[in-house]
């Protein structure tokens, strides 16, 4: 997409492109994404995140403002404007996901929405120009990034209620809302956003597993108090500050993995690629194995070590993938067999034929949740 300096263009991109439904399209050119980036970004490139500044490269900011990319507009470590940075904690998403995820709410004249995850505040003030101030509500957990986002729309001329909070608490006093969006990806659906949804309603949210980040749901609340709805899609976002791995948790499994003489060591035939790179398989393997995360140590000439750990009972395990070796060596520590598990998740992905992972589905009731294959009464085991 070409970089052209206004919000009209980056409209009509998106909708040239597919992304944008007409009945947002005066909403994206109305308002101007420019107007929520903050000065200093942060740009993926070689080794990690980099600083770049709209005073010292105000031609390459501009031209990134009206793309269609991911900003990162905060950094966990080390938010200083120099050096190199690994932990995004903050973004101004893609404009195609924002078109999508807004398309997918399914809003409609008159309807009030809450939104978890306020950020930079240019979804709330979509939301806004599409449907009112008084019909949004956005919640942001960092004061720093909720006063911003505040004061920005404010400038902007908008003037939805932003609160400083958990979005997973939504905000009650406003309740019932006919749509709620998350633009932080979840784990675990926190029910009081299911029970501040008016039945009918819809929530759309980004989902993922310490294995796979993410899909995109759309559950639909019933009047049983639950809510209901298929995969419709892929949506990386950025963790639910409450369910974010620690930082630097692989590495520390690694270390504490040396020597890997304490370990089980056996072998398997099942190649890592299979399960990890296939993103049906790397779904269903997150889901099955639960509160599981990995992470890649590359080797010379095409080798690495896939590294999975359970970092609340110390358990770990590693495959060492050999190129067109036949087994692998694996070894397995603690109370869970983590490889075995990813074993037995993907043997069962087979056995059910392979699906596709829109063919999931999540029920979220106020016990709990669980995920489904093709209908909510087919529950994955
Ligand atoms: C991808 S950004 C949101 C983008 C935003 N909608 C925009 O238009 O710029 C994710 C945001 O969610 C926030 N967040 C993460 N966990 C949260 C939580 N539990 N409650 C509220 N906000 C949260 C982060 O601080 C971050 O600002």
């Amino acid at each position: 997409m070409s970089s052209e300096s206004s919000p009209a263009t980056l409209a009509r991109q998106l909708t040239e492109a597919g992304y944008l439904a007409p009945s947002w399209r005066d909403a994206f050119t109305q308002v101007d994404r420019k107007r929520f980036i903050p000065d200093l970004i942060w740009v993926h490139g070689e080794g990690g995140y980099h600083p770049l500044n709209r005073t010292t490269d105000p031609g390459r900011w501009n031209a990134l403002v009206y793309d269609d990319q991911a900003l990162v507009t905060q950094i966990e470590d080390g938010d200083g404007g120099a050096g190199t940075a690994f932990v995004p904690s903050s973004s101004a998403s893609m404009p195609r996901v924002v078109a999508i995820m807004l398309d997918a709410l399914a809003v409609a004249d008159g309807m009030t929405v809450l939104e978890a995850g306020t950020g930079t505040g240019y979804n709330a003030a979509l939301l806004a120009a599409r449907l009112g101030d008084r019909h949004v509500v956005s919640v942001e957990m960092d004061p720093r990034l909720a006063d911003t986002a505040r004061a920005r729309l404010k400038d902007a001329g908008y003037a939805p209620t932003v609160i400083t909070g958990d979005g997973g608490q939504g905000c009650a006093a406003r309740a019932p809302y006919d749509r709620v969006i998350a633009t932080y990806a979840l784990h675990t659906v926190p029910y009081a956003l299911v029970e501040q949804t008016a039945p009918g309603g819809v929530i759309v949210l980004p989902w993922g597993t310490g294995l796979y980040n993410g899909v995109l749901l759309r559950l639909t609340a019933g009047e049983d108090g639950t809510a209901s709805g298929p995969v419709i899609g892929d949506s990386a976002f950025m963790w639910n500050r409450h369910e974010a791995p620690e930082r630097d948790v692989m590495a520390t499994v690694r270390k504490q993995a040396q020597p890997r003489a304490t370990a089980t060591a056996t072998h398997t035939s099942l190649d890592p690629r299979d399960v990890f790179g296939d993103e049906n398989a790397a779904f269903t393997a997150g889901v099955l194995v639960p509160d599981c995360r990995y992470t890649v140590g590359h080797g010379p000439d095409g080798e690495f070590t896939l590294w999975l750990a359970d970092h609340t009972t110390g358990s770990w395990a590693s495959v060492d993938y050999v190129p067109d070796a036949t087994e692998f060596d694996t070894h397995q520590h603690g109370p869970r067999r983590l490889w075995s598990e990813v074993e037995s998740a993907y043997a069962w992905w087979q056995s059910a034929g392979s699906p596709e992972r829109t063919r999931y589905g999540l029920t979220v009731t106020p016990t709990g949740q669980r995920l489904w294959l093709d209908t909510p009464g087919t529950p994955v085991p």
